[in-house]
């Protein structure tokens, strides 16, 4: 069955083609994305979302389609025509229609689809049970805090972990791990938290930042640093997170086990805080 699409301002289906061959986000890649989770119908932490869309938008001189009140219309429409309980909501807002050339015209206006798909959320078990990852070289572009449409590295990383028979792919920089490929990444040592500080080479994961309150609340050190590709085989617990997968143990990493394989305290306590935090939200 198709999905319900909001697209530039009317309700269709993703059955209708919507997207004409010069849009530029089609072209070049030239659009900003969010993925969210809803639960119930309740859209989750939709604020940081639209935060970083927003943010995003300036970023790159694309024109914002909404203001904050006209944004949750759309959605709470959107999920009210949505025929299922539980998914996720793709947002794209791309730069716009024109005559294919680099550089853009100013001011067009911005193309933008959202629209709902039904997904499924790792379970007790697989929460439990963790995921295995590869290492790979990141090829991105030097501009990772902005959620661009331009996912061609992220993607062909990902088809790597696939091919590997694994879930996700962290991308390696200079002996520096970075982040997934889709999710950001935290290690665990000496009872401290340690993930990759924000610049330039990452995305400000809502998950992540909600993860580093929890842990600050309940006491749990965490330093902001880049942790080293040779430290990676030194640790007691490591753990991804992302909008689709929460706070998901990592068990081993290029065929090598990481701590015992079991998912870790600190890992099991941050995933339980992060769980309530949604729970709560979709109150
Ligand atoms: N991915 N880093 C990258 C490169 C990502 O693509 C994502 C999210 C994250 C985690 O961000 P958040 O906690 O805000 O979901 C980190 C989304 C889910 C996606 O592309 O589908």
């Amino acid at each position: 069955m198709a999905d319900v699409l909001f697209v530039n301002g009317r309700f269709t289906t993703t059955d209708e083609k919507v997207i004409g061959v010069e849009d530029r986000g089609f072209q070049f890649g030239d659009a900003i994305y969010e993925v969210f989770k809803f639960i119930g119908k309740k859209p989750i932490l939709i604020d940081d979302h639209y935060r970083r869309l927003e943010t995003g938008l300036r970023a790159l001189e694309i024109r914002s389609p909404w203001d904050e009140v006209y944004f949750r219309t759309v959605i709470a429409e959107l999920l009210d025509r949505t025929t299922f309980d539980d998914g996720i909501v793709y947002v794209q807002v791309t730069r716009g229609e024109a005559p294919r050339a680099h550089f853009y015209p100013e001011g067009i206006e911005p193309t933008v689809v959202v629209y709902s798909r039904a997904f499924k959320f790792p379970d007790a078990a697989k929460k439990e049970l963790g995921i295995r990852v590869i290492t790979t070289r990141d090829m991105r572009w030097r501009h990772c805090d902005v959620k661009s449409a331009n996912l061609l590295a992220n993607a062909l990383a990902k088809k790597k972990a696939q091919r590997a028979g694994v879930d996700e792919a962290l991308l390696v920089e200079d002996d520096l791990v970075r982040e997934g490929a889709s999710s950001s990444f935290f290690a665990v040592r000496g009872s401290r938290v340690i993930t990759h500080p924000l610049d330039e080479h990452i995305l400000p994961g809502v998950v992540r930042d909600r993860v580093i309150s929890l842990a600050l609340e309940a006491r749990i050190r965490v330093d902001e640093r880049p942790l080293r590709e040779t430290e990676l085989f030194d640790m007691e617990e490591a753990f991804i997170t992302s909008t689709t997968m929460g706070v998901m143990p990592v068990g081993e990493i290029d065929g090598r086990i990481v701590a015992n394989s079991r998912r870790g305290e600190i890992t099991t306590e941050l995933q339980r805080l992060f769980d309530e935090v949604e729970r709560n939200d979709a109150r």
